[in-house]
């Protein structure tokens, strides 16, 4: 799919098909209004089989007095409350049924309705993401494909060019990449998508993009230590890797940002086995590092100038005769010694030396990004990310980038009066503290293990796929680490 800015009228773009704004209320976005007066009224008139609700869509034929061969009408809701939400679900109806017609091209009379207090360029990178992700399919293993309709080829943004929207596209483009490649991996089931495989996906971005790249192999990780990470990947026959991936398009010696994923390619919860029903979506534990990979892949893409280091500790959680047992105490690479009272909380196993690991790259900051704890589904469903940091300006950095990005977080607290319930009676702590603020336990687990960092965690549990018959990965939270690499090159 192809993005280009041209300011072009909508009466006279000679386009397969225009995509033009109507508010409630039969309320005309003004190049509706345009296309309405050269079509002397046939679009007023058929506006009575629009239905009102955002991202609702009516396809119109050959209207006079229209270069365009078809009309695709687009409701956009109130227009005093045609802010973020509802452009994004503009876009979402906009895609689908521009998906579900086949055309070839198309113009998008969306961009320049002032949503919300939103800038332009705004709105040109959400247009871009939104058509990409309504065009997303997952079809490769599936034998009978579709007879595919010829996809949306190209898509005009209609807007007077300049070379700042250009850029803005552009880095919209990379951005929906990244997001896609992220949606990909979690979307391959655990068979395929194993941490070798994980592995050899970051070297085809490496030699792609001109990437430094290590990926530490077990033999390296019982030398320098991991003992949390083996102890997961003890009764895998899926060897465990730890990826390693620098970008570096910042200055010289600038500190780098590390992104730290996890990458469980598959969580059965190991001898504390998980009941069967849905146990499948376990396959999308390693979202967090396919949205690394995704981030790292974006900002190479568009050459963002920024130093950003991925770490990505990947390997199976099963059970097996080997496999680590309840009570089990093994030393992490920060020495620090952890009793394992529950072999389903891996998350936080790997996690904690990745972090210690990390530091070895004396980072700006680091964010750590997993699907680690049920919890944090239950606390705030499907919308939000739970945000847990132990540096206020790094947490308020985040959650604007998130906004930005509309890609949105919550943040938690870390308290230290939560960090008691992880007491143990037989080592330094355990790795779980019971039901009570699960996601917050978990993150005072990993936070014990960045004590000398400017680090932040993102808790993706309930963000990075959905469930049930739309069952598939979201590429979240992508859009939000490429905004705050941006912004954080933006600054000094
Ligand atoms: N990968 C899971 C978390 C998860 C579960 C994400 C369901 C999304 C949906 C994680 O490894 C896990 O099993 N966490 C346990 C922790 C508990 C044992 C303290 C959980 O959330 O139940
Ligand atoms: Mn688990
Ligand atoms: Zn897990």
């Amino acid at each position: 799919m192809q993005f280009s800015i041209k300011a072009l009228s909508p009466e006279s773009a000679k386009s397969g098909c225009i995509v033009l704004g109507v508010y409630s209320d039969k309320e005309l976005s003004p190049p509706a209004r345009r296309v309405d007066q050269a079509a002397r009224g046939a679009l007023r008139e058929a506006l009575a089989d629009l239905p009102g609700k955002a991202g609702a869509t009516l396809l119109l034929r050959g209207l006079p007095g229209v270069a365009a061969e078809r009309v695709l009408l687009v409701a956009l809701g109130e227009r005093k409350e045609f802010a973020e939400s509802a452009f994004r679900e503009a876009l979402r109806g906009a895609a689908a049924a521009l998906r579900e017609l086949g055309a070839k091209d198309a113009a998008l009379y969306l961009v320049d309705l002032k949503v919300g207090a939103r800038a332009l360029t705004w709105n040109l990178r959400h247009a871009v993401l939104g058509l990409r992700e309504g065009f997303y399919r997952f079809d490769q293993l599936k034998t009978q494909k579709k007879p595919s309709a010829p996809a949306l080829q190209h898509v005009v943004l209609p807007v007077s060019r300049s070379q700042k929207l250009q850029e803005t596209v552009a880095e919209a483009v990379a951005t929906a990449d990244g997001a896609e490649l992220a949606r990909t991996l979690g979307n391959l089931p655990a068979n395929i998508c194993t941490p070798a495989y994980l592995a050899a996906e970051a070297q085809k971005i490496a030699r792609a993009f001109k990437l430094g790249i290590d990926v530490l192999e077990k033999r390296d990780m019982e030398k320098l230590g991991m003992g949390a990470l083996l102890s997961v990947a003890r009764a895998s026959h899926q060897p465990p890797k730890l990826i390693v991936l620098r970008y570096s398009g910042g200055p010289k010696g600038r500190k780098p940002l590390a992104l730290v994923g996890k990458g469980i390619t598959f969580d059965t919860g190991g001898i504390s086995l998980k009941p069967a029903g849905e146990m499948d979506e376990m396959k999308y534990d390693m979202s967090g590092a396919a949205s690394v990979l995704g981030a790292l892949r974006a900002l190479a893409a568009m050459k963002a100038p920024v130093n950003v280091v991925g770490v990505i500790p990947a390997c199976e959680n099963m059970p097996g005769g080997a496999a680590s047992k309840p009570g089990d105490v093994v030393t992490t690479l920060s020495g620090q010694t952890v009793e394992i009272l529950n072999t389903d909380a891996e998350g936080r196993l790997i996690l904690c030396d990745a972090l210690t690991y990390a530091a070895r790259f004396d980072p700006e900051a680091v964010i750590d990004v997993a699907t680690l704890t049920g919890a944090c589904v239950i606390a705030l469903g499907h919308v939000a990310t739970g945000l847990f940091a132990n540096d206020e300006k790094l947490a308020a950095a985040i959650r604007a980038a998130a906004d930005d990005a509309w890609d949105r977080v919550w943040q938690m607290p870390l308290w230290e009066d939560y960090q008691e319930q992880l007491r143990s009676n037989f080592a330094d702590m355990a790795n779980i503290g019971g039901r009570p603020a699960g996601s917050i336990t978990a993150a005072c687990f990993l936070s014990r293990f960045a004590r000398k960092l400017r680090w932040a965690h993102l808790d993706i549990a309930g963000t990075a796929w959905k469930s049930g018959r739309e069952k598939g990965s979201t590429g979240r939270p992508v859009p939000l680490l490429v905004r705050f690499a941006l912004g954080q090159a933006g600054k000094k």
